[in-house]
């Protein structure tokens, strides 16, 4: 039988029937210190390199969108951090760790549930992730104001520091698609704009006042009271060998209230659906991770919930958002996201801002039956050549959209050669950010 909680912010959550939640809290309101602590949270940190170990072994991957093993993150900082060490710049940190709840990604609204219901969850995951990179200095940075009050709130409880951990500062700015990327946030937490900044060097080379730094997804970080409690062969009880552990899904359909699951890696999309009460063959396609990878045709309804899976067929599980589309007509989802695109990119690179734009007239155009065929060429060449061309991967999507809906949705794209279609008209508007949760209302 399915269980549905609501929880603070209107939005429902729901752990999957038979699995153990790690990261969703069920009922009540935010998570006090106390209710944190009788549950076992804030445990005094034992030998780090048994913890080190642990996340080793774990196979524990970010949940930002990339999916990057976190252990090899860890290392990387850590042995940037070593002449640091040595010689430690007066009144610096050696090292820093930065919890990413920023969350630009429209269709997502896992990460401000955590941040807003589970904000000692995080925290602690925060202080082990300073312990194991040896940092004295975290940031929890965010742009939800709801979040930071959360956030403030439970420091507040603590007396101003989480035990045995770093000190913390909270960092909140305006809301952006790119405003999460990890260089974007380094150069806000160093007082300039949250706006992506040209790579080498990375922040883990050198990222915060110049020091190494682990931007890690809030998520991520929240992953790490269970590992460090249970151990990685716990951990591991849950998910895939490549894909180990429990995520969160934030899951919206037209006609549906969003839900937020938490799901174990390598569930058959089949049995998402059925949790969401969606009949698999009613399904026309889906964004899966949310905006980044761009559309996945029904074929999707085949796969399983995992990131060598969703690599395989060409997409990506990103930050774990799913976006299904039924009645929806794949023309018009892609126009809207390309077009908020468009008005999201830090309009830094030239490629990126012209040629985003240039994406989204061409699908706008397609969907209001303007388009004439080389139209199409030029979206297909623009989609391969601009490819990699940004200084952030915000391109990168805009090009995954548009190549995705010509090679996935061939049909649906020649019908709107000179015509639009009638589920144009029931489709969201290009102005808006289609699956935007609201934590109530979607498209
Ligand atoms: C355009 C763009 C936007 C991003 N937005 C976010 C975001 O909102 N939150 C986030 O955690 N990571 C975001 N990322 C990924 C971060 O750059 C970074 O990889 C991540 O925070 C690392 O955390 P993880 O390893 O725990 O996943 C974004 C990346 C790109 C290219
Ligand atoms: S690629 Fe686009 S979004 Fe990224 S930094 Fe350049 S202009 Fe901004």
């Amino acid at each position: 039988m399915q269980h549905t909680y609501p929880s603070a912010g209107g939005l429902t959550v729901v752990p999957y029937p038979g699995s153990e939640t790690r990261l969703l809290r069920l009922g009540g309101g935010a998570e006090t210190a106390c209710e944190y602590c009788d549950s076992g949270g804030y445990r005094p940190i034992g030998a780090v390199a048994e913890l080190a170990d642990a996340v080793e072994r774990s196979g524990l991957r970010g949940r930002g969108g990339a999916g990057f093993p976190f252990a090899v993150k860890v290392n990387g900082v850590r042995a940037a951090s070593r002449p640091a060490a040595a010689v430690p710049p007066a009144g610096c940190t050696e090292t820093v760790v930065v919890a990413n709840g920023e969350e630009g990604e429209p269709a997502s609204f896992k990460d401000r549930w955590l941040l807003r219901n589970r904000p000692h969850l995080v925290l602690d995951g925060l202080r082990l992730a300073a312990a194991l990179v040896r940092a004295r200095r975290g940031y929890v940075y965010l742009s939800d104001p709801e979040s930071e009050r959360s956030v403030l709130s439970a420091l507040r409880e603590l007396g101003g520091t989480v035990p045995g951990g770093p000190e913390l500062v909270v960092v909140r700015v305006d809301p952006g698609y790119v405003a999460g990327e990890e260089t974007a946030a380094v150069q806000a937490i160093n007082g300039g704009r949250a706006v992506p900044t040209d790579k080498p060097p990375r922040p883990y080379e050198a990222g915060v006042a110049g020091l190494p730094t682990l931007v890690s997804n809030v998520e991520t970080l929240a992953n790490l009271p269970f590992l460090e409690r249970w151990g990685a062969d716990a951990y591991r009880a849950a998910g895939t060998a490549l894909s180990p552990g429990t995520f969160l899904s934030t899951v919206t359909a037209a006609h549906r209230a969003p839900v937020l699951y938490e799901l174990p890696y390598g569930l058959p999309v089949t049995d998402l659906l059925a949790l969401h009460g969606i009949p698999a063959d009613s399904v026309r396609g889906a964004l899966v991770g949310g905006y980044f990878t761009g559309l996945l045709d029904s074929t999707f309804t085949g796969l399983t919930l995992d990131h060598e899976t969703l690599r395989r067929a060409g997409s990506g599980l990103g930050c774990g958002a799913l976006a299904v589309l039924t009645e929806e007509c794949p023309v018009a989802v892609a126009a809207a996201v390309l077009n908020y695109f468009d008005r999201e990119n830090a309009g830094q690179c030239g490629s990126c801002f012209n040629g985003t734009a240039a994406m989204a007239a061409a699908t706008t155009a397609l969907a209001q039956g303007r388009a004439a065929a080389d139209d199409l060429d030029r979206l297909r060449r623009w989609s391969t050549v601009l490819r990699g061309r940004g200084a952030c991967g915000a391109l990168d999507a805009a090009c995954n959209t548009a190549a995705s809906l010509l090679d996935r949705f061939p049909q649906e794209v020649a019908t709107h050669l000179g015509n639009s279609c009638a589920d144009c008209a029931i489709t969201p508007a290009t102005d808006r950010a289609p699956y935007r949760v609201e934590t109530e209302a979607l498209l």
